[in-house]
């Protein structure tokens, strides 16, 4: 069984794959962690996050075992890693670990912006998870003060915002809603009850 949650920063669909994973005792892939993988290692690296070159060279030799390093949650390396995603070749290079990642028994839950689109377009269910950048924005800034790390709530949002754009207007890939998945917007609902309508549409999918 493959889930595919697709859906922009801070929209919570992170935390909902992990939670719909646990509980279907599937695998959980947070697919954006390789892209900020690239990013990482360019910016320790000094080298420009345009390099192509280099960030092809880094997406195919990535080490999938490191994907626990708390400096990806960065914001910088979550910036870095939009720009890198805009790399046709860094995106072909990261796609063939993905498909394995899916295609392991007894299943897997990935979560990104193109895993129903592209990665898994065979995915027995697509949920799109998307809030308001306002909604969206309050979430990270929260996440953010929890971590110690200085901005205004407004300095998320412009972040946010810039980040939307580039991931729905990138022309490999772009951040879309696939025509079978359903929306769930969660502006108004709390983790539980996103949960609660995520469970109801694998229901209605595969009855169970
Ligand atoms: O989900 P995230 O914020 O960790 O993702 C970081 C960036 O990686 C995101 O802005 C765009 C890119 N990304 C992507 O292009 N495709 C994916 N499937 C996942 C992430």
């Amino acid at each position: 069984m493959i889930i595919a949650l697709d859906g922009p920063a801070a929209s919570g669909k992170g935390t909902l794959s992990k939670r719909i994973a646990a509980h279907y005792g599937l695998h959980s892939l947070d697919t954006g962690l390789l892209y900020r993988a690239v990013a990482l290692s360019l910016l320790d690296r000094r080298l420009k996050l345009h390099d192509v070159w280099a960030a092809v060279a880094l997406a195919r030799t990535l080490d999938t075992a490191r994907l626990d390093d708390p400096d990806l949650r960065r914001a910088d390396v979550g910036e870095g890693a939009s720009v890198v995603a805009k790399i046709p070749e860094v995106r072909a290079a990261l796609l063939a670990y993905q498909r394995w990642f899916a295609g392991q028994s007894p299943g897997a839950v990935l979560d990104g912006r193109d895993i129903a689109t592209v990665v898994c377009p065979n995915a027995d269910v697509k949920i799109f998870v998307t809030a308001t950048p306002e909604a969206r924005a309050k979430r990270r800034h929260l996440e953010y003060q929890s971590r110690g790390l200085e901005m205004t709530e407004a300095e998320v949002l412009e972040l946010i915002l810039a980040r939307d754009a580039r991931d729905s207007g990138r022309a490999d890939a772009p951040l879309k809603q696939d025509g079978g998945a359903i929306l769930l917007d969660t502006t108004e609902l709390d983790i539980d009850a996103a949960f609660d309508v995520a469970v109801g549409e694998i229901k209605r999918k595969i009855g169970r």
